[in-house]
């Protein structure tokens, strides 16, 4: 069966007390008409709790930013899995380029983030995705595979998780991937899904994001091997929020 389509709303470094009626909004929304797809809302870490009890009862999901790699321990201003769970959520981001970029991630520290969130019972989406000069040097779909490769947990059985390519340029610049490029990209990650997990690497959803917006999120979700969007700026108002869901 074909997982149902995940629309994922991360809030990134925004929002206050006050957004948390932008999430009741959507909570409110899909309560009155129901829809297809998953929809999940990432907030700031300081809103999850908060945020969690205004769409509670709702078919919103509410899941981090990112988690630590271990259980528990002296990581100051670091989260651990358990605690988002612990908090209402059900998902996590785990290597997001942001992450990638201002902390200096690894894939290999992504991976063992994907394992702790997996541990904890959380489902991660796990990013990957590649730079302006990676593509226009024509390595971008090596550099993803490669990324794939090293940021999944080895011996994944059964768990769901997700994939998301984010291919950097795409992120907040209203420069969206065109759907050749999406399509040739998410192609690219399912045959490596495949290779590596078989039948389940074969019903993993790819999310695409980078500048997914309500006028363009139709086509790209109508792309072969697209399951879901990561949604930054545009899932910060509801009513655009609501729009690439109603697009699903
Ligand atoms: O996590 C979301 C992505 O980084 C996309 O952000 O929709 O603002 O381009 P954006």
């Amino acid at each position: 069966t074909t997982p149902r389509t995940l629309i994922a709303g991360n809030w990134k470094m925004n929002g206050l007390s006050a957004a948390l009626e932008e999430a009741r909004a959507v909570a409110a929304a899909l309560d009155s008409q129901p829809v297809a797809a998953r929809v999940a809302i990432f907030p700031p870490a300081t809103l999850l709790h908060r945020l969690a009890d205004a769409v509670e009862g709702s078919s919103v999901l509410v899941g981090g930013q990112d988690c630590h790699a271990n259980a528990n321990g002296a990581h100051t201003g670091d989260i651990a899995a358990e605690m988002i769970a612990d908090a209402g959520g059900t998902l996590v981001i785990c290597g997001h380029s942001e992450r990638r970029t201002d902390h200096g991630e690894t894939s290999e520290q992504v991976a063992r983030k994907a394992q702790a969130a997996i541990a904890a019972g959380l489902e991660p989406i796990i990013c990957v995705g590649e730079s302006l000069s990676q593509r226009q040097a024509g390595e971008a779909v090596a550099f993803v595979l490669g990324q794939v490769r090293e940021s999944l947990p080895a011996g994944l059985k059964g768990q769901a998780f997700n994939v998301a390519y984010e291919p950097l340029w795409a992120i907040g610049t209203g420069h969206v991937a065109s759907v050749e490029d999406i399509i040739e990209m998410h192609g690219a990650i399912r045959a490596e899904l495949v290779a590596l997990f078989g039948e389940q690497g074969g019903a993993t959803p790819i999310l695409y994001g980078g500048s997914v917006k309500p006028d363009n999120a139709g086509e790209i979700l109508a792309a072969p091997e697209v399951g879901g969007a990561l949604v930054g700026g545009a899932s910060l108002k509801a009513k655009d929020f609501l729009a690439i869901v109603a697009a699903a």
